[in-house]
């Protein structure tokens, strides 16, 4: 039976981040992307939505129901919920096709534990696959980012997300060096409301930093000086106003975790053989991750490394991406990996 179907199987790559749940099916595309957040009854804990709808609710809940994100800060703080979330974001994509069951390669922190990896690759079987097989969120990025893994060179990947960011080096489809910290975009969103409420007394939300960030933020210093217009409340009257922030502002707000990501790049360089390191310098520093769509970082990380560095082209669907092609990728690799050990 399952020789007979195998062939109309379909292979799905779920990218499980702290911030965003990614699913894409081969020759569909990329068919599930909502924040990784799930509105639940207080006390019941009963669902009561997840994704985008969810995360309206995120910060404005009244009192009985609560907006979480179960995976915040890379891990899963809360097991039941984050169950919940991807059976419910796996079955709004099987609906339809519930006859073929898929195989599926989901993403996660390389820094999750052995149950939480165990609790993700249950959670898939349960939402109806047929074989689960749980990466590291680097690989995938790395084949996402169409980087040739499985050849003998070395290759790093960056992958700054919500919560956190992973600096890797790959070579022969392994991963040679990794390392992971716990900081990635909510700290920048979080530097920059720290940093308004110091200077300015003005008491803003996530959402409003987060805002920021993505429009005027920049890492590197530019000619041209970009404004915008944030309301908050007033640390000390407790009255809501609004203020003017500039991009030099952002910048230096942001200079802490900014730094922290770059020296754990540049410990990862010093951790790398030098064959692995000459062949990093020559192919650059790959970039994946929301994080690292930040203006100027890319430019900022090649000034202070002296390695190029390289935005992939969607960074935000890498690891989804990646996670999909797996299972084709690694069937393909076996003949070069023939090859290779001959010589
Ligand atoms: N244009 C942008 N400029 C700066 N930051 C951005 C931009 N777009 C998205 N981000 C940030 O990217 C982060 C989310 O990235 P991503 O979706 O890759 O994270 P994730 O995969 O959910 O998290 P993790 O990999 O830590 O589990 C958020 O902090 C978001 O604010
Ligand atoms: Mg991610």
């Amino acid at each position: 039976m399952g020789k007979l179907f195998s062939g109309f199987s379909t292979d799905i790559g779920v990218d499980l981040g702290t911030c965003n749940t990614l699913i894409y099916i081969r020759g569909k595309g990329i068919v599930v992307s909502e924040p990784s957040v799930v509105a639940v009854e207080r006390g019941t804990k009963r669902v009561v939505a997840v994704g985008e709808d969810a995360k309206k609710m995120l910060w404005k809940t009244p009192g009985d129901i609560i907006a979480i994100r179960p995976l915040r800060d890379g891990v899963i703080a809360d097991l039941e919920t984050t169950e919940k979330m991807i059976r419910y974001f796996i079955s709004k994509v099987l609906q339809r096709r519930l006859f073929v069951r898929p195989r599926m390669v989901i993403g996660v922190p390389s820094c999750i534990t052995e149950v939480e990896r165990r609790a993700v690759e249950e959670s898939a079987y349960k939402a109806g696959a047929r074989e689960v097989k749980v990466i590291e969120e680097s690989l995938a990025a790395a084949i996402g980012a169409n980087i040739p893994i499985y050849e003998p060179a070395g290759h790093m990947i960056v992958d700054i997300g919500g919560g956190t960011s992973e600096i890797s080096v790959i070579s022969l489809g392994g991963m040679v060096v990794t390392n992971a910290i716990r900081l990635g975009g909510d700290e920048f969103d979080e530097a920059i409301m720290k940093h308004v409420r110091t200077v300015h007394n003005l008491i803003i939300g996530e959402g409003t930093a987060e805002d920021l960030k993505k429009k005027i933020g920049n890492a590197s210093p530019d000619k041209k000086i970009e404004k915008m217009e944030i309301k908050g409340t007033d640390a000390i009257t407790g009255l809501p106003r609004r203020l003017e922030i500039d991009s030099v502002e952002v910048r230096e707000a942001l200079q802490e975790p900014i730094t922290a990501i770059i020296e754990e790049i540049k410990r990862t360089l010093g951790q790398t053989p030098p064959e692995l390191a000459a062949d990093i310098v020559e192919r650059g520093i790959v970039m994946t991750g929301g994080g690292s769509l930040l203006k100027g970082l890319d430019v900022l990380i090649a000034n202070e490394t002296g390695v190029p560095a390289f935005k992939a082209e969607n960074p935000l669907n890498c690891v989804a991406l990646g996670a999909g092609m797996y299972f084709e990728r690694e069937k393909n690799s076996h003949h070069h990996g023939y090859n290779y050990n001959r010589q």
